[in-house]
């Protein structure tokens, strides 16, 4: 049986354990939570016990592996806690607000010897294995992606300081996206705006951003992204290769050749996959089925930061 303790019991947490509870060979023994009421409401449902904080549920519950489900500021400690006892680690993406917190959880998490495995949940989707195998020694000359939102109703988000930003926060999946389809990202260069959202109180994060990237394999990419609209999200990435255009709409994968256009839906629950993964690894040792370990998100996180730091001074940022 393997135990599972939940740090962090909002929206996320409760999407983990909906599959984790169908999961026979898993076990929730334990939470926490800074929201007292939101921790025993999880507990309720997962049948675990509440523990004050990180540190009691590591010392008491005894887990084998720990999920962090927080707002990005509140990384760092959480996962080093975990590391020194021999805890495994599935973090939510992003894995920290910034690059000196995810490299000094990185160095425990390689010290310990320990499991880990970050929230990048498309990852995890049949289309995406799709994709990838369609790319594999293509030559990629451009990508064009978008995040078009509205304002995430959570107060951290709207705050700099706790969730780092759009781009950090919510666009981290193209920019991982990106990554894990063309390849390393070599040079960031953005731009942001900001003055539409003065009447939401606290709000001090970009309204809309246009970062553009270039690839080490020579390509191109730009990502827009806004919180500022009043409808439903839409994404896409558009990933154009001189024998097809890929187009990434949620998980769905659109090809285009020719006058010829294919397309395929996800059959898999990428949150389903990305747990059964990660409880395989624990369970086995072996991390073969983790498509994104701590290390790996810690370049994705990199990524966003050089886009915050080059809106920031106008200059392009070199990774
Ligand atoms: N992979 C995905 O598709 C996906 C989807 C949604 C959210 N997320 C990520 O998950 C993280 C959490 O998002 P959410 O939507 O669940 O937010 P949320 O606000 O609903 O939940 C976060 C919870 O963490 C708690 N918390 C804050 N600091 C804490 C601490 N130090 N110790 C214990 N608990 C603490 C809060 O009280 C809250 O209950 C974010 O980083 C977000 O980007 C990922």
């Amino acid at each position: 049986m393997v135990k599972i303790g939940f740090v962090g019991c909002g929206g996320i947490a409760r999407e983990h354990l909906k599959h984790l509870r169908g999961m026979s060979d898993v076990k929730i023994v334990g939470t926490c939570d800074t929201h007292a009421g939101r921790a025993k409401a999880f507990a309720a449902d997962a049948g675990c016990e509440v523990y004050a904080d990180s540190v009691a549920l590591y010392e008491k519950a005894k887990p084998d592996a720990v999920y962090v489900a927080v707002p990005p500021f509140a990384h760092g400690a959480i996962e080093e806690g975990a590391a020194a006892r021999g805890i495994h680690l599935f973090v939510e993406k992003p894995v920290a607000i910034d690059t000196a917190t995810a490299a000094r959880v990185s160095g425990a998490i390689k010290r310990a010897g320990i499991l880990s495995s970050a929230g990048y949940c498309y990852r995890y989707c049949d289309t995406i294995d799709t994709a990838r195998g369609l790319l594999k020694g293509r030559a990629v000359s451009l990508v064009s992606g978008a995040w078009i939102g509205g304002l995430p109703p959570t107060a951290w988000w709207r705050r700099r300081a706790q969730s780092g930003g759009q781009l950090l926060e919510q666009t981290t999946h193209l920019f991982d996206m990106v990554r894990y389809l063309c390849g390393p990202v070599q040079e960031v260069h953005a731009m942001a705006a900001r003055g539409c959202m003065s009447r939401v109180e606290g709000f001090d994060v970009d309204d809309s951003s246009v970062v553009t990237l270039r690839l080490k394999t020579g390509a191109v990419a730009s990502i827009t992204s806004t919180c500022v609209t009043n409808h439903p999200t839409r994404t896409h990435l558009e990933i154009v290769t001189p024998e097809f255009t890929l187009t990434l709409t949620g998980c769905t994968v659109r090809i285009e050749e020719d006058h010829r256009v294919t397309e395929h839906r996800p059959e898999c629950d990428m949150y389903a996959e990305e747990s059964r993964a990660f409880i395989e690894a624990v369970r086995t040792g072996k991390k073969n089925g983790i498509r994104s370990a701590y290390a790996d998100a810690v370049k994705t996180l990199q990524v966003t930061c050089a886009a915050n730091e080059s809106a920031e001074t106008g200059m392009p940022v070199k990774l």
